[in-house]
C-alpha cells in the first residue's frame, strides 16, 4: 500500500483539537479520523450492553464489532443516531474508562489505521502520534490551560443545548486528564518529535495557520 501522509493532532479534552483538525483537513482536502468518537461509541455500547466497566475482554469484543456509520455529520450506532448522546460529559467519562483498557485500545487499532486513505489523513486523538501513526511526518500536541478548556467546553455544550457549569467541567477535565495521562496503556503524552502548541489565549485561525505552516515546511498537501 502506498504511504499515505498523516498529520496527527493529539491533546487533552477541550484543547480545540476537534475544530482545529476539521479545519486543517478541510484546508488540505484530506480525510479526518475522530478517534475519540470510537472510544465514546465503545463506552456508549458498553453501557447499553449493561456489562459494567470492569470487563475488558467483553468491552474489546464490543469495540471490535461496533456497527457504526458516519453519515453527513451524523453518527449511527446499530442504526440509531447517537451523535448527541456520545457528546455528553457522562459519555466522555465512559469513553475514558474504556480507553484505559489495553484490550479495547488494541481492538480499535486496525480500525484507526485503515482510516489512512489518499490523499491524506488528519488524525485527532490522544495517542495518534505516539502509538497509532508513529511514522507520521507531522505530529502536533495541542494543549491549553484547564480553565480555558472548561470555558470552551461550556460554550460548545451550550451551543448544543446541553446544560453544564464551568466549575464542574474544570473539575471533570482535571480528573480525566489525570486518568488519561497516568494510565499504563497509551498515556496522553506528546510524541518526542511533536510540535507542541499551547492554544491558551490563541484564536483558532492562528492555531490552524501554525499547523498548516508546519505542514508546508514538511512538503505536505498543497495548502
Ligand atoms: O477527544 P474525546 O474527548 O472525544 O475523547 C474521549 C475519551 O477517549 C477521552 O477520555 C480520551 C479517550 N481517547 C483516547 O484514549 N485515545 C484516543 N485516541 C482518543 C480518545
Amino acid at each position: 500500500m502506498p504511504e499515505v501522509p498523516v498529520i496527527t493532532i493529539d491533546g487533552p479534552s477541550g484543547s480545540g483539537k476537534g475544530t482545529v483538525s476539521a479545519r486543517v483537513a478541510a484546508a488540505l482536502g484530506w480525510h479526518i479520523l475522530d478517534s475519540g468518537a470510537l472510544y465514546r461509541l465503545t463506552g456508549h455500547a458498553v453501557q447499553k450492553a449493561g456489562i459494567g466497566f470492569n470487563n475488558p475482554t467483553q468491552a474489546a469484543d464490543i469495540a471490535r464489532n461496533l456497527d457504526v456509520e458516519f453519515q453527513d455529520g451524523q453518527i449511527l450506532l446499530d442504526g440509531e443516531d447517537v451523535s448527541l448522546a456520545i457528546r455528553t460529559e457522562q459519555a466522555g467519562n465512559n469513553a475514558s474508562r474504556v480507553a484505559a483498557m489495553p484490550e479495547v485500545r488494541a481492538a480499535l487499532l486496525d480500525w484507526q489505521r485503515e482510516a489512512a486513505r489518499p490523499p491524506g489523513l488528519v488524525a485527532d486523538g490522544r495517542d495518534m502520534g505516539t502509538t497509532v501513526f508513529p511514522d507520521a511526518p507531522l505530529k502536533v500536541f495541542l494543549t491549553a490551560s484547564a480553565e480555558e478548556r472548561a470555558k470552551r467546553r461550556y460554550k460548545q455544550l451550550k451551543e448544543k443545548g446541553i446544560a453544564s457549569n464551568i466549575a464542574d467541567l474544570a473539575a471533570e477535565i482535571r480528573e480525566r486528564d489525570e486518568r488519561d495521562s497516568t494510565r499504563a496503556a497509551s498515556p496522553l503524552l506528546p510524541a518526542e518529535d511533536a510540535l507542541v502548541v499551547d492554544s491558551t489565549g490563541m484564536d483558532i485561525d492562528t492555531v490552524v495557520e501554525t499547523i498548516l505552516r508546519a505542514a508546508r515546511e514538511r512538503g505536505l498537501g498543497t495548502a
